[in-house]
């Protein structure tokens, strides 16, 4: 293959892969399908039934959430599973809580891993980045709300953690004490 073809093809395979993302992204976007809002009216509805333990790690944290009731189980297991696959391809949820925008805003930043144990599952969240970290702990303290007092939690906007950057003094001017 020419030098020039090569060049061609990685081309080509660069647009295929971001319209794929976008694709991804745009079957995910919008609102939460009927089925996974459902969940979560269920989940916080018996959130006294669920149970979680949080550690926190140097990267951000482990929680393992498990329930003994098999349907709570597998709706937990199908909240986790979606949320994951629409954090990965950029869609977002729940834009009017500032907590939710900012984790979004930093889900490239985030590595996520799941397992299944009895009775439900134990996630890994990583941040690469402190304000990742920083994040992910955030996240993880809200989901922990959302089971220790179900929909009162979920109805409520959480606060960010990340101050937003402070913008620069104007140049050749002495910043005003009043602010
Ligand atoms: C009682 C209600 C809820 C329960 C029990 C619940 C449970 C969980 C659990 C166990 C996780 C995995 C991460 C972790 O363990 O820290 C998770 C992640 C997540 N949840 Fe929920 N959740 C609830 C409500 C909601 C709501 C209302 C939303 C937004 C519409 C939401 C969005 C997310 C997102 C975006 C993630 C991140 C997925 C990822 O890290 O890959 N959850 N939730």
């Amino acid at each position: 293959m020419s030098a020039k073809s090569i060049v061609c093809l990685t081309g080509l395979l660069g647009v295929l892969a971001a319209s794929s993302a976008s694709a991804q992204q745009g079957r995910m976007a919008g609102p939460l399908p009927a089925e996974q809002q459902e969940n979560i009216r269920r989940l916080a509805a018996a959130h006294a039934r669920i149970v979680r333990e949080v550690v926190l790690t140097d990267t951000g944290y482990e929680a393992t959430t498990t329930a003994r009731e098999e349907d709570l189980t597998r709706m937990l297991r199908s909240h986790v599973d979606y949320m994951k696959r629409r954090m990965a391809s950029g869609a977002r949820v729940r834009r009017w809580d500032p907590a939710f925008e900012e984790m979004f805003q930093h889900h490239r930043d985030l590595r996520v891993t799941v397992e299944d144990v009895e009775g439900g599952l134990k996630v890994v969240v990583a941040g690469t980045t402190p304000e990742a970290v920083a994040v992910a702990r955030n996240h993880a303290a809200i989901v922990s709300g959302f089971v220790r007092e179900g929909p009162e939690a979920v109805r409520r906007p959480h606060p960010a953690v990340l101050k937003p950057p402070v913008p620069e003094a104007p140049v050749g001017k002495d910043p005003s004490p009043a602010g």
